[in-house]
């Protein structure tokens, strides 16, 4: 790759107004809150109101059409397509098979997948990457093996024992991620286990979150400065593809839930008014035993599994809290008081259901690391003739396809330790395995997470250091990144090979 298209995309430029801007929000009592100036004299605020209330549809499945038990076949093409988010406007879309989110794919451990993916993008290369997933490098969607527009290619993979989880899969062609991921690319792909230990009868309730901007027109605009610097955040959080949807259920109902944070930037802080929550799985599967929570914080790309109880009848909701996570500039966001899902409670009761056990599955430590790495995260500014230029960097770099960052034997536990240097949060993630957090440090405070868990994706917050053991078992490069997809496509990712 040539050097300066490299450095386009590793850079952004800031205009001096923009500057200025940021320089105001510095100043006392300047009013941050609201969407003023969210697109720094770009396209104004939209005023688009979606529908809410309508009843929680389930993600469309991809079908299996494999005839043999064991193997999960399919097709998956990347469209365009067009949705009807508001009354009277159509918004193009990008889709997988013309839906957004993408088709929920259910497979089992143990199954070998086949999928095809057409790539019908127009004029765009894309990938699929099966985030998340133990899949060989080859076959993981990187960056360095892409799809050209029109072509189809088959990703092929077993799921191996132990690998129940909440994955999903999303484009990963580089400088072009976070904008296919933005205009609708992005599915769940949930690995079931042989035997489930939690009962059949809390259902298995997949609930994918996105982040819509609209403009007038119905259309979604481009990424701004704000969106590069900050990470896009939208206008709308989406469930499934609908805003605010409801769902009724008889009181004294337990649901298994899916919470996946498919947002580009968006940190979702939740809670429900009434029911209470246990989290009993995380990225990569289920934890020892379940955990109450009263809220959860799910950072973009992170994945929780709830069970969660509604043993009080009447509407309850689930919304958001306020999330500090680092705001570069004017408008950030408002967080709180956002009401992403209804549940109406009936004053019928609920069948008895089987209790949820207290022990879920072993999860064993990785163990004593036998190399440690550490990666210092930075946001930089420098100034230049056209006005200020952005990058994001790990240990100084900026992202290039050409260069190894760190060479890993298969098979050896590393310790990673993640420094967050920056002024915003980074949720952190790998490729080809699930790690362990072993500890965040802040302000000279050590503290241990609350559950040993199975985790892809981990939320470095700013000022923050986060300790973690990881094994890779596969040889290949294999991509690390900030899951803030603008970051990524702007130098904070690297490549680690791991060698057999
Ligand atoms: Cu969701 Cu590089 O991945
Ligand atoms: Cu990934
Ligand atoms: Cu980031």
């Amino acid at each position: 790759m040539h050097r300066r298209g490299f450095l386009g995309l590793a850079t952004v430029l800031v205009s001096q107004r923009a500057i200025a801007q940021m320089k105001m929000d510095d100043m006392p009592g300047m009013d941050m809150g609201g969407h003023a100036g969210h697109d720094m004299g770009e396209a104004p605020q939209s005023t688009v109101l979606l529908p809410e209330g309508k009843v929680l549809r389930d993600l469309p499945r991809l079908a299996n059409e494999a005839g043999t038990p064991g193997l999960f076949k399919a097709k998956l093409t990347a469209q365009r397509a067009s949705v009807r988010f508001a009354e009277g406007l159509d918004t193009p879309i990008l889709g997988y098979n013309g839906t957004s989110p993408g088709p929920l794919i259910e497979a089992v451990e143990g199954d070998r997948v086949e999928i095809t993916f057409a790539n019908r993008i127009p004029e765009e290369t894309s990938t699929i990457h099966w985030h998340g997933m133990p899949v060989p490098a080859d076959q993981d969607g990187n960056p360095m093996d892409l799809v050209a527009t029109g072509a189809d290619r088959t990703y092929s993979f077993e799921l191996p024992e132990g690998s129940a989880g909440s994955y999903w899969y999303h484009p990963h062609p580089h400088g072009k991620t976070a904008e296919q991921v933005y205009r609708g690319l992005a599915g769940a792909f949930v690995v079931k286990p042989k035997i489930d230990p939690i009962p059949a009868a809390y259902g298995d309730t997949v609930l994918v979150f996105t982040d819509l901007r609209l403009a007038a027109d119905g259309t979604m605009p481009d990424n701004t400065m704000t969106d590069l610097m900050n990470g896009r955040v939208g206008d709308h959080v989406l469930v499934n593809g609908q805003k605010n949807p409801v769902l009724t259920v008889p009181f004294g109902t337990k649901r298994r839930f899916r919470f996946y944070n498919a947002t580009n930037a968006r940190f979702l802080r939740l809670s429900f008014d009434q029911a209470s929550m246990m989290i009993i799985g995380t990225d990569g599967g289920l934890l020892e035993a379940p955990v109450a929570a009263k809220e959860i914080l799910l950072s973009p790309a992170e994945r929780l599994e709830l069970i969660v109880s509604f043993d009080k009848p009447g509407p309850d909701t689930l919304y958001t809290l306020d999330y500090d996570r680092g705001w570069m500039g004017a408008g950030r966001p408002v967080d709180a008081g956002l009401t992403l899902f209804t549940v109406n409670v009936s004053r019928t009761p609920a069948e008895p259901v089987p209790p949820l056990p207290d022990r879920l599955r072993p999860i064993a430590f990785l163990g004593a690391p036998a190399v440690r790495r550490r990666f210092v995260f930075t946001e930089t500014m420098a100034m230049n003739a056209s006005g200020m230029e952005m990058g994001f960097l790990i240990n100084g770099a900026a992202f290039d396809m050409n260069r190894v960052d760190i060479v890993a034997k298969a098979g050896q536990v590393e310790l990673w330790e993640i420094v967050n240097k920056a002024d915003m949060d980074h949720p952190f993630h790998v490729h080809g395995t699930q790690f362990q957090v072993v500890e965040h440090e802040r302000d000279g405070k050590v503290s241990k997470p609350a559950y040993l868990a199975w985790k892809d994706t981990v939320n470095v917050a700013r000022g923050e250091t986060v300790r973690l053991v990881l094994r890779q078992d596969r040889p290949g490069p294999r991509m690390y990144h900030c899951h803030i997809l603008e970051h990524e496509q702007l130098g904070m990712m690297g490549i680690v090979d791991v060698q057999a």
